[in-house]
């Protein structure tokens, strides 16, 4: 008979679990027949003593298979998904499901919320006036194959066990751990049902992991456990060592992924959504990565991008002038300047500081039960690279109460390095993740500024 102790001794002494003990340990807790203090140690031991690619590929499918595994027969055609692991200023979802979708690739998306210092696709999405993310099975279905995308949040029961060892996680001091990220974003994409997953794995000092190596070997990580379990997978490393694009916040985030949709957005912005729905297209077999580049090109420059978003936003309840118009969004009632007081060049931004500012505004959840405030978040007017003088506008808080602008803009002006030499040039893409491959780029606006 299996003994949850067995189990804790055996990886406490670098052993090797099987799927038996690791489907028992994970229906048990789920259950709740395993309680919190040997979850806590097992979660300890594999920590620090890591887990084989097997030991993950079946973790991973344990817990996929502790809820519903939604199946999405009903649609029609290939259907794609994309994970960002989180980011500050990451609103790459609303630009690249409607590329991709206007390139006949299904997006049947189940997003997040802001978690800590990141933003979550469905608060984004909520921002839009009358815009719900909550669609009943059918009407998901439904809309994905009318329009080819919707994005809401997770439904039924998800992956439960990932829910609960996500937050045993969070107060055991064991979230940072390759094999249990890996399975927990995994078991939550196997549950999801797609074909084909495309991972956008985060680096720099506003990502969970902070150097290209760890990256890298997240990626792999998920990449082997997509594949093991029969999808299509591939990741993109992407920079996170200074926010994506401008606006950081909601309802700002909508405005700039629109903009970008218009072909009026920023070049980073741009860069790396279009290298995210190329490799999406790749994954689901339009063709190589050059004709799928193309076809990415075509859907922007047609305004056949553009159109899906407002037909999703419609279907979903939200009203399209607002995204046709975007400077019609909800706007927040005050704004604060942040200015320069030195003379040089900005050498570096804290990302995950800049994230903490934008939720001190309003823009995420300092507790769970925070009540997040739409129009609330931040203008970035000078990143990374750029020369400053004093007087300049480094950036503009926006916050519907005055109160909050003194301990954002303190955040704010904490993250930021200056010196007098110009730091290199950051790359915006650092790698290409697939099955037994890693291929190094190094995306970067180029000096004419056009992508
Ligand atoms: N996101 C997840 O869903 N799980 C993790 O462990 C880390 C990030």
């Amino acid at each position: 008979m299996l003994r949850m102790y067995d189990i804790i001794a055996k990886k406490r002494d670098g052993g090797t679990l099987t799927q038996e003990e690791i489907c028992f340990f994970v229906k048990g807790y789920t259950e709740g027949t395993v309680p919190d203090y040997q979850a806590s140690a097992l979660l300890m031991a594999i920590y620090l003593n890591g887990m084989t690619a097997q030991e993950t590929a079946q973790l991973t499918a344990a817990m996929a298979h502790s809820g519903d595994m939604v199946d999405l027969s009903a649609i029609s055609g290939v259907k794609a998904d994309k994970h960002s692991t989180g980011g500050v200023g990451d609103k790459t979802t609303l630009v690249v499901a409607p590329i991709v979708a206007a390139c006949d690739v299904k997006m049947a998306k189940m997003s997040g919320r802001g978690l800590g210092h990141t933003g979550g696709t469905l608060d984004k999405i909520e921002a839009i006036p009358g815009c719900t993310v909550s669609l009943t099975p059918q009407q998901f279905f439904r809309q994905v194959n009318e329009i080819g995308l919707a994005v809401i949040g997770q439904t039924g029961n998800l992956a439960p066990a990932d829910k609960k060892l996500y937050a045993l996680r969070d107060v055991t001091a064991t979230v940072s751990c390759v094999p249990l990220i890996a399975s927990s974003i995994m078991s939550k994409k196997l549950a999801s049902g797609s074909d084909c997953i495309l991972l956008d794995v985060k680096t720099g000092n506003g990502a969970f992991m902070k150097t290209l190596e760890a990256s890298i070997e997240l990626a792999k990580a998920m990449v082997e456990i997509g594949e093991h379990n029969g999808r299509h997978t591939a990741a993109l490393i992407t920079d996170m060592d200074m926010p994506l694009g401008h606006l950081v916040g909601n309802s700002l985030e909508v405005q700039e992924a629109a903009e970008t949709l218009m072909g009026k957005g920023p070049q980073d912005l741009l860069l790396v959504c279009k290298a995210l729905a190329t490799n999406i297209l790749v994954l689901a077999d339009k063709g190589s990565a050059e004709q799928c580049e193309v076809m990415v090109d075509k859907a922007l420059a047609s305004g056949a991008a553009l159109e899906k978003l407002c037909l999703m936003v419609q279907a979903q309840g939200g009203d399209a002038g607002y995204i046709r118009a975007p400077h019609t969004l909800p706007r927040a009632k005050y704004e604060r300047q942040v200015l320069c007081e030195t003379e040089g060049y900005l050498c570096a931004m804290n990302t995950e500081k800049i994230g903490i500012s934008a939720v001190l505004l309003g823009a995420g959840r300092e507790t769970k039960e925070s009540v997040i405030d739409p129009a609330a978040g931040l203008r970035i007017e000078k990143k990374t690279g750029e020369k400053v003088v004093p007087g300049d506008v480094l950036a503009v808080l926006y916050a519907e109460d005055k109160a909050k602008f003194s301990a954002a803009e303190a955040e704010y002006r904490s993250a930021l390095t200056f010196g007098a030499e110009a730091p290199a040039p950051i790359p915006l893409v650092y790698a290409l993740v697939e099955k037994d491959k890693v291929t190094r780029l190094s995306y970067q606006i180029p000096p004419n500024g056009q992508i």
